[in-house]
């Protein structure tokens, strides 16, 4: 072997280990099973589930109650999400685990004496607390659709609570940037500082994280189901830390909250079917809307990342948004109309006005007439080797919710009253604006964009599950996943990686992620007469995908997170 030789073959190595190792980080396929969540850990209780026997919905519960420890910016106990599910039969669920308003909730109770919406009352006080939706929702799902016991679901949560792990980088940074916010409260400091010598103590990259409050509501949990958190002892630690402030949350409340099964938003785009979340959330009715609006045209043709396809795009996500503000709000409370605003009819209706060379101005688009939307938020996916799949999106609201650990029990507090519309027409923290459908009544859910979804073709063996956080930006991040895979036929890493965009109506203007669009593009878009801003990333999308017996699970490259396979894991792409 020449010395040129054998220098040429070790360039090969150190190129393909670290492609390698790059491309693992975001893709993965087995034909047993995936799980995609913004954090490894979690994704490998995930898969523990799955090696243990159980289907996608215990690997989901899993996942979920490990990322309530490894990822406690929006993983949580302490908040609430939504979950879609299609069973490999056919069937489909959607299941609401929002929080909801305690029963002293108030019409105007984010108003300040000038009846101003107050952003400290409504985003970083204990009052911002709706009652906890997510340990009530993990348990029913588990309890209804997943094959294991409520202790094998919850057992590898509470290891990492009680043994710990090491912090990544990234999580390190983010709590340390927080520093002020853990000192506001005892339960906060505890949890998030180290206490040395009566000084406390930032936690540095790579430090053991050990939670051993969160590991004893978690083994409640596990011992006594959803009593062991809306009852008892956590109740009462949740309620003492509500009276430390100007909290809400009473034991009535508490011992009332009930996840609701709901029928999924059923939609259809070209030759796939549509599954995704009903209001509380405003994520499946305004998927189903704009992927409505844009089916007439052939945005495959049209290419991604065009004028034209920008163009139509923005316009279309500026009228289902307006839709939002007015149209969308807890169906419980509210004659959401659904049906009307998802018919095909109503979306050709709303596209009446749409030039293809000039930009709309949203003072002029009002909400269609009918009868009658850091920051964190996390999404999973999962499929299981029967077809079995789940979308779950869960979130505190904020990165971190209000900031309040509830003292001794180890868990954060959410800030979701915020996403109710505190005075008709004024935007909350993601600029979105709302009125009545939206206004705050006790017992009432807060509307939502966090969209779960499932696509299906059945005759082509074809499921796609995805999901995001990003409050506003959402929706249309899963619109652009889906529109990214069937019209632009991506593989699932490009759908997901592709650079993003967002209209959200009001304020009047096209948000671009910084890298990947082409300048002039964007110099075109402006001439049409959109007003453009720019962000570093827009949403956190990982993803699952089956085509026939092949799964792959994508975490979203803007993040951290990984996608973990089942036993026969190959690296792919
Ligand atoms: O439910 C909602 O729409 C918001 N509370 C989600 C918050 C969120 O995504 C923050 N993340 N980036």
């Amino acid at each position: 072997m020449t010395k040129i030789f054998r220098a040429a073959l070790t360039i090969l190595v150190v190129i393909t280990f670290v492609y390698s190792v790059l491309i693992t980080a975001n893709e993965v396929s087995s034909s047993l099973g995936v799980v995609s969540s913004r954090s490894e850990l979690a994704s490998q209780a995930g898969i523990q589930a799955l090696e243990q026997g159980g289907n996608a919905i215990d690997a989901a519960v899993a996942t979920a109650f490990t990322l309530a420890v490894t990822y406690p910016a929006a993983g949580n106990l302490g908040g609430g999400g939504f979950m879609v599910v299609y069973l490999a039969d056919g069937s489909s669920y959607a299941l609401d685990f929002r929080e909801m308003a305690p029963a002293a909730a108030t019409r105007d109770m984010f108003l300040d004496e000038n009846g101003d919406y107050d952003s400290e009352r409504a985003l970083r006080s204990r009052m911002s607390s709706g009652v906890p939706g997510s340990v009530a929702g993990l348990l029913a799902a588990q309890d209804k659709l997943g094959k294991l016991d409520r202790q094998a679901v919850l057992a590898e949560a509470i290891r990492l609570a009680e043994n710990g792990f090491q912090l990544p980088d990234d999580i390190a940074k983010r709590i340390r940037d927080r520093r002020d916010v853990w000192l506001r409260s005892e339960g906060s400091k505890q949890v998030f500082l180290k206490l040395d010598n009566e000084e406390y103590l930032d936690y540095n990259a790579s430090e053991l994280f050990v939670q051993t409050d969160l590991a004893t509501t978690l083994k409640r949990i596990s011992k006594e189901g959803t009593k062991g958190f809306y009852e008892g002892e956590t109740a009462d630690l949740i309620v003492a830390e509500m009276q430390r402030g100007n909290g809400l949350i009473s034991h009535g409340d508490l011992k009332r909250y009930t996840s609701v099964w709901r029928e999924p938003v059923h939609g259809t785009y070209r030759d796939y079917q549509i599954i995704s979340m009903p209001p509380p959330s405003s994520g499946g009715v305004l998927l189903v809307q704009m992927l409505n609006m844009l089916e007439r045209f052939d945005v495959g043709e049209l290419g991604f990342g065009t004028l034209a396809t920008m163009h139509l795009m923005s316009e279309v996500e500026r009228r289902a948004y307006a839709d939002r503000a007015t149209h969308l709000g807890d169906s419980d409370f509210y004659p959401v109309p659904i049906d009307e605003l998802i018919d095909k009819k109503y979306a050709s209706k709303r596209m009446g006005n749409f030039t293809p060379d000039k930009a709309s101005k949203s003072a002029t688009i009002e909400a269609g007439t009918v009868s009658v939307e850091s920051l964190e938020t996390t999404h999973l996916s999962v499929i299981d080797h029967e077809g079995n799949a789940v979308a779950l999106t869960t979130t505190l609201n904020s990165g971190y919710g209000n900031g309040y650990v509830v003292e001794g029990a180890g868990f954060l507090l959410n800030n979701e009253m915020d996403d109710f519309s505190a005075k008709p027409g004024e935007p909350n923290q993601f600029g979105l604006v709302g009125a009545e459908a939206n206004a705050i009544v006790p017992r009432k859910r807060m509307l939502s964009s966090m969209t779960p979804t499932i696509v299906v073709n059945k005759e082509e063996d074809y499921l796609l599950v995805t999901g995001s956080p990003g409050g506003s930006t959402i929706i249309t991040t899963v619109l652009q996943v889906v529109v990214n895979s069937i019209d632009h036929k991506m593989t699932l890493y490009d759908a997901v990686a592709s650079p993003r965009f967002h209209h959200q109506w009001l304020s009047d203007r096209i948000t671009l992620e910084l890298q990947g669009f082409d300048p002039e593009i964007i110099d075109d878009l402006r001439s049409l007469g959109h007003e453009t801003v720019n962000r570093t990333t827009i949403g956190d999308a990982n993803s699952a995908q089956k085509i026939g017996n092949m799964i792959i699970g994508v975490s979203d490259p803007r993040n951290e997170g990984r996608a973990v396979g089942l036993e026969n894991t190959q690296n792919s792409q």
